[in-house]
């Protein structure tokens, strides 16, 4: 009776054992789990963002293959992003995406997916090269901000040369701008882009001010609020690093009852729903579209391939580990093929 019994449990044992071993290499292998951690979930391109991606990710999903996702949000806080990231890389994920917290500080993340080896996946908030360059397994995904800027900068110069801008008639276009955050490589690089095409376009510029929003549109109503206050009717154009913040600078006016003939002319960047609306119903006088379901779908192309070893031929890296999308301009003529576009995207 003794010995039966400890022939049960002994065999059990050896059976558990075995399974738990084979279910790990059965398990992964045809699997590939991805896991994400993004910023902040109150940022409205990234939430876009993220909705594309999981359907990009699903477009992967055959019989062959099994493609998942585990998403995490990091509220703004670096240490809960490196949780996160300690939490995704236990739970058996094979590759990682991460849209940094603080891009001036991914070593802690590096040194994680270096230890377990899996590659990781930078997305929209790029690591300075020092970084990059910790791990050759470390890759980033993005668009190029200079050419937001620029397409900004021709949006607005077209705008200008149609005339009504100048509203004062001193052949100078007095202008704010509304930055994102301060350390953001967009937030830079579209500043300095959209002013620098602008002056190459021939556009005489006076800048009055320019007020950091940190991409948040109430952070921004506040602000454009704060120089309306100053400037009063002086402000002849507002270029906004992204359409958050220009439908914040449109609600302060709003708010203040201004008519259409002493109101600026706002630009923005990304093309977000309520951005390409904005653009239709003429409160935007253009916006940058910043492909966010282009991104997506080679984020998830590029996850796949890292994992199943197949397909990294048919991505263009830049630099070998860089891959940026083309920014589109978005005026009121094509404005209804990019509302279409985004509204073709399953839910
Ligand atoms: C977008 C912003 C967004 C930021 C977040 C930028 O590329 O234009 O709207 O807030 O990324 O990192």
């Amino acid at each position: 009776m003794k010995k039966t019994l400890l022939m049960i449990i002994l065999c059990g044992m050896l059976l558990f054992g075995l399974s738990g071993c084979g279910e790990t290499s059965t398990d992964t292998a045809g699997k590939v789990q991805v896991g994400v951690t993004y910023y902040n979930q109150t940022d409205t391109f990234l939430g876009e963002l993220i909705d594309c991606f999981k359907n990009s990710l699903e477009e992967h999903n055959t019989g062959e293959l099994e493609v998942t996702a585990m998403v995490r949000e990091a509220a703004g806080s670096e240490k809960t992003q490196n949780e996160q990231v300690r939490e995704l890389i236990d739970a058996g994920c094979n590759v990682l995406c991460v849209n940094l917290v603080d891009r001036a500080d991914p070593s802690e993340i590096i040194d994680m997916a270096r230890e377990s080896d899996i590659p990781l996946i930078f997305f929209n908030r790029e690591p300075v090269e020092e970084d990059m360059l910790q791990w050759e397994q470390t890759y980033y995904v993005g668009a190029p901000a200079r050419q937001s800027g620029q397409m900004q900068g021709e949006l607005a110069a077209d705008v200008i040369r149609d005339g009504g801008v100048d509203r004062n008639g001193d052949g100078r276009i007095q202008y704010v701008i509304l930055e994102g955050e301060a350390d953001h490589q967009d937030a830079i690089i579209r500043t300095e882009s959209v002013v620098n095409t602008l002056q190459e376009k021939g556009v005489e510029l006076e800048k009055l001010d320019y007020q950091i929003a940190n991409w948040n549109r109430a952070q921004a109503q506040n602000r454009m609020r704060q120089m309306i206050g100053q400037f009063h009717d002086e402000i002849e154009l507002v270029l906004s690093n992204n359409d958050d913040m220009a439908m914040g600078a449109v609600d302060a006016y709003n708010a203040l009852n201004y008519t259409e003939e002493n109101r600026p002319v706002f630009f923005g960047v990304d093309g977000t729903a309520v951005g390409l609306q904005a653009v239709k119903d003429g409160d935007l006088a253009g916006t940058v579209y910043n492909d966010k379901e282009a991104q997506a779908n080679v984020m998830a192309q590029l996850s796949v391939a890292l994992v199943t070893g197949e397909g990294l031929d048919a991505i263009a890296f830049e630099n070998e580990r860089y891959i940026y999308v083309p920014y589109l301009k978005v005026d009121q003529e094509n404005v209804d093929t990019f509302i279409e576009r985004s509204e073709a995207r399953p839910e």
